[in-house]
């Protein structure tokens, strides 16, 4: 019985390991965590429009908006509405609740962000514009060695988790 449970144990630590690993992993291989508004996040009284004028936005990063969720909210609108800074018929809104909001930079066209809590005007819209990937490296073996590698950690994924599965089920069918 003390065994078994030991082996057990042991099983689940494994597991749960694997697991915060490959959470940690997921993000470095699809792209970059941008917070918005850097350090002073997303609030009133900054300028947006000055804040991206200093960012790279790549296809496949991803904005966290992180702020007061009393105070604002964080709407996706088309251009005019970004413009006039109107809130009706959002193209979506990505407010949750919690005052931490995630969007996936998974389009290549603009994108339009505004609160629709009156700051706007003040400056609080964010229009983000995709930058061309950037050229490979000039060189050639460096880039195809980190390509690969690339490459390897993700197909690195998916037999690590069938193995596991496999552990992890042999462990609990002995017991
Ligand atoms: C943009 O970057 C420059 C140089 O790093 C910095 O001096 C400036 O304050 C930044 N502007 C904004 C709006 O973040
Ligand atoms: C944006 O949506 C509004 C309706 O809310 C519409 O009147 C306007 O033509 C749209 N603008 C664009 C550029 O699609
Ligand atoms: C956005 O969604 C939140 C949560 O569902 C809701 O409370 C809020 O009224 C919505 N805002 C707009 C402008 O649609
Ligand atoms: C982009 O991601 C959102 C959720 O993150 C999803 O709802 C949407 O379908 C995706 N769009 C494309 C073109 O993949
Ligand atoms: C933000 O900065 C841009 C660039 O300097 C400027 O054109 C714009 O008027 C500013 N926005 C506000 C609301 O002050």
């Amino acid at each position: 019985m003390g065994r078994s449970n030991g082996s057990t144990k042991w099983a689940a630590a494994l597991a749960l390991a694997f697991c915060t690993t490959l959470i940690m992993m997921v993000p470095e291989v699809s792209g970059k965590r941008l917070i918005v508004g850097g350090s002073m996040g997303w609030t009133s009284n900054v300028n947006y429009t000055l804040w991206a004028g200093n960012q790279t936005f790549f296809f496949g990063d991803w904005l966290f908006f992180v702020y007061d969720r009393n105070q604002n909210d964080v709407i996706e609108v088309n251009k005019t509405n970004y413009e006039t800074c109107s809130a009706e018929n959002p193209v979506h809104n990505y407010t949750t609740g919690a005052g931490r909001d995630i969007v996936e930079l998974n389009v290549t066209h603009d994108r339009y962000f505004i609160s629709s809590k009156g700051s706007c005007y003040s400056g609080m819209k964010l229009q983000v514009h995709l930058a061309p990937l950037p050229p490979p490296p000039r060189a050639a073996p460096a880039k195809s060695q980190s390509s690969r590698f690339t490459i390897f950690r993700s197909q690195l994924v998916i037999p690590a988790v069938v193995t596991i599965a496999i552990i992890w089920d042999s462990l609990l069918h002995r017991v």
